[in-house]
């Protein structure tokens, strides 16, 4: 399976950070999220994959290059574990790119993957969102994908009062994990939302979405909308949603990005007893 990760949007809502830096390379503790969402794919199986991005990102192409004076300085220095962590950043994937040339949208983003894809079904990850749990997002979304050889998307309950902010599902299920997608629709008025179950940044798609988002006109905010394509594959396809077991955290959001740092450098040994001292003397 290959996956697609689309990065090519200009990250307004971290601004000013995002004026010259892409949001896909805002760090959590000391990893860009990009690297994080490239992880997730390779520990799902995935060796192939496309990064979209566009003019001015191509700092992203440079993290995942290796930088060959750096690591013989790390090697003459004696910085092994530096050294070895460089050398692991997109191990055993292979990487591509492409210019996204009008941000028209999530759903315009995924049109430049139709030559990459080449009629295989194909994996999505938004490229500012890392996910976190016992085992990977993505792997939870293929077993589906396998079960059913169909189109499934993650999804996470969220307060009924936020669900304008994302994509949102109408679905059935009789276990609480599986829905069985009856409907979508993309940031919906809260009272107009079919559901609290909103699309949560990472995707399987059939090939056939591709022929869908051809022939998707610009939706909500005027960009061409991923679950609108999804709406269309509906009519043709069954399609599922898998409730993720996992967490979802969105670092393209500010306060989002401050909660994911803090509950990702709380994991890590060396910062967890100061930062919990900090936290006590400021609280
Ligand atoms: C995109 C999708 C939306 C989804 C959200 C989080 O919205 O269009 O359906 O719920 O990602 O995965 P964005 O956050 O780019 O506005």
């Amino acid at each position: 399976m290959k996956a697609v990760i689309p990065a090519a949007g200009f990250g307004t809502r971290f601004l000013p950070f995002t004026k010259s830096v892409p949001k896909e390379l805002i760090p959590i503790v000391d990893k860009p999220v990009i690297q994080y969402v490239v992880e997730e794919a390779a520990e799902s199986g995935i060796d192939d994959i496309l990064i979209i991005i566009s003019a001015g990102k191509e700092s992203i192409c440079q993290h995942f290059n290796p930088q060959f004076e750096l690591e013989q300085r790390l090697e003459s220095s004696g910085k092994k574990q530096l050294l070895d962590e460089l050398r692991n950043i997109g191990r055993g994937v292979r990487i591509q790119y492409v210019y996204q040339q009008e941000l028209d949208g999530l759903g315009g983003a995924l049109r430049y993957a139709k030559s990459f894809a080449a009629g295989e079904p194909v994996a999505v990850l938004l490229g500012d969102n890392v996910t976190a749990g016992d085992q990977p997002v993505l792997s939870e979304l293929l077993a589906v994908f396998r079960e059913k050889q169909a189109s499934v998307v993650a999804v996470e309950e969220v307060p009924r009062e936020k669900v304008y902010k994302y994509g949102v599902i109408d679905g059935v299920s009789s276990d609480n994990y599986i829905y069985k997608l009856n409907g979508l629709v993309e940031k919906p008025a809260v009272e107009q939302a079919p559901s609290n179950l909103v699309v949560a940044s990472r995707y399987v798609f059939t090939p056939e979405i591709f022929e869908e988002l051809d022939r998707t006109p610009r939706g909500k905010n005027n960009e061409i909308q991923v679950t609108d394509a999804m709406r269309s594959l509906l009519k043709r396809q069954e399609m599922y949603a898998v409730k993720i077991k996992g967490r979802r955290f969105d670092a393209g959001d500010k306060l989002s990005f401050l909660l994911t740092t803090l509950e990702f450098a709380l994991k890590r040994p060396e910062y967890r007893e100061p930062l919990v001292d900090f936290f006590r003397k400021h609280s």
